[in-house]
């Protein structure tokens, strides 16, 4: 029976790992998988988290199972981050703990099908697991364009498959730091976006994975909250991989907005049996870490500092890239220090992507994505006079 299933590619991203690491040369740059690196490449364990892991050390009494939900408190933690001071938005929004970003995609799109959505709009590109798990949830999948040539999101088309959408229908958004672009709606399009769905029988699915890594942990959200504000219902689905730093634990939430407090239990319940069919409860230890830390205003300090810094850096890489428009006359650069977050698309055929690996050691997404983290002071003078190279 088994002999029945094929050979599957490996996952292309993930692939880059392997191929990254088995290249020897010294002077190689991984612009691959997003992860966050430090101006020396490093991706080191957050300093608040050491010290909330130290903690977990001392004090947690036992690993005996906790649930579905996973650490309740760690959910509520995160809550006026992500939501505001009214983080609950009248009772009105609740949430559970899942094994990462994706265990909360994968958990928001599987609720969606259980209430009734068969189709999802997606803006493209996506992040490429986006339209792997929809598939896997047996959910169709239909495409919008995210981003127009001129590096700008292309408003008008979400805007039209909200208006044009019906029952059945939802549309899967990018919070902040949208990957694989960079770019970002304005608050006037996340208003327009709010005001169509109001009015519009499409469900809003909000992926947001990179809250603090493009301006700053208010200003990621306020589009998506202003959205909230004006939606009935809304599921979201939420990652601590970047902005705690916590990659391999697979530390994510999932919430939902329902249209009263009194739908929460049975929406709630829902969610729980779903996620006992996947994966029983989520693990632990990234949860708890992340909840000492929001619990403990010195480590909440700390934590937020090194987001700062973090935000500051990528901030650094994209302005040079900006200005490095005129010495790489092939490509149109400047948009990147209008765009936000990790990651970058450049208009690159499959035959530069490949030069630049072979020629330069320079490791990035065959679409074209580069993780902008992968670039420091040490090697982005090096990555620009490649780009010129390949590109003349
Ligand atoms: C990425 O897009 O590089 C990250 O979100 C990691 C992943 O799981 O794909």
């Amino acid at each position: 029976m088994l002999d029945r299933l094929e050979q599957q590619a490996p996952d292309a991203l993930l692939a880059l790992i392997k191929l990254y690491a088995a290249d020897d040369r010294s002077d190689k740059i991984d612009l691959g998988v997003g992860v966050y690196r430090t101006d020396d490449g490093a991706t080191p364990v957050f300093a608040a988290i050491k010290q909330a892991e130290q903690k977990l050390v001392d004090e947690q009494e036992s690993k005996g199972y906790l649930g579905p939900e996973g650490d309740i408190g760690f959910v509520h933690a995160l809550m006026p981050y992500i939501f505001g001071k009214d983080a609950t938005m009248g009772g009105r929004i609740e949430g559970m703990q899942t094994p990462g970003g994706t265990g909360a995609v994968r958990l928001a799109t599987s609720l969606a099908k259980q209430a009734g959505v068969t189709r999802v709009h997606l803006g493209i590109p996506s992040w490429p697991n986006h339209a792997q798990i929809l598939g896997d949830v047996g959910l169709e999948t239909v495409t919008f364009e995210h981003a127009r040539p001129d590096g700008s999101a292309n408003v008008d088309a979400v805007l039209g498959v909200i208006r044009t959408g019906q029952a059945g229908d939802a549309v899967l958004l990018h919070g902040c730091c949208h990957n694989p672009t960079g770019v970002d709606y304005t608050r006037e399009d996340w208003a327009a976006i709010a005001g169509a769905l109001a009015d519009s029988a499409v469900l809003p699915i909000i992926d947001t994975a990179y809250q603090g890594l493009g301006h700053g942990l208010e200003e990621d959200v306020a589009g998506m909250r202003s959205l909230l504000a004006a939606v009935p219902e809304a599921l979201i689905a939420y990652s601590c991989d970047k902005n705690f730093g916590l990659y391999r634990d697979r530390v994510g939430a999932f919430y939902v907005k329902a249209q009263s407090g009194d739908q929460l239990d049975a929406i709630l319940s829902n969610a729980n049996a779903l996620a006992r069919a996947n994966w029983s409860m989520p693990p632990d230890h990234g949860g708890a870490a992340v909840r000492k830390v929001l619990r403990d205003e010195a480590m909440t300090k700390t934590w937020l500092d090194e987001l700062a810094g973090m935000r500051d850096r990528l901030r650094w890489v994209r302005e040079r890239l900006a200005q490095a428009d005129n010495e790489v006359p092939g490509l149109d650069l400047a948009p990147l220090g209008r765009q936000n977050g990790m990651f970058a698309m450049l208009a690159l055929s499959k035959d530069q992507i490949g030069t630049l690996r072979d020629d330069h050691a320079i490791y990035m997404a065959g679409s074209g994505r580069i993780n902008v983290a992968g670039l420091t002071k040490h090697n982005i003078e090096k990555f620009i006079a490649a780009l010129a190279d390949v590109t003349s």
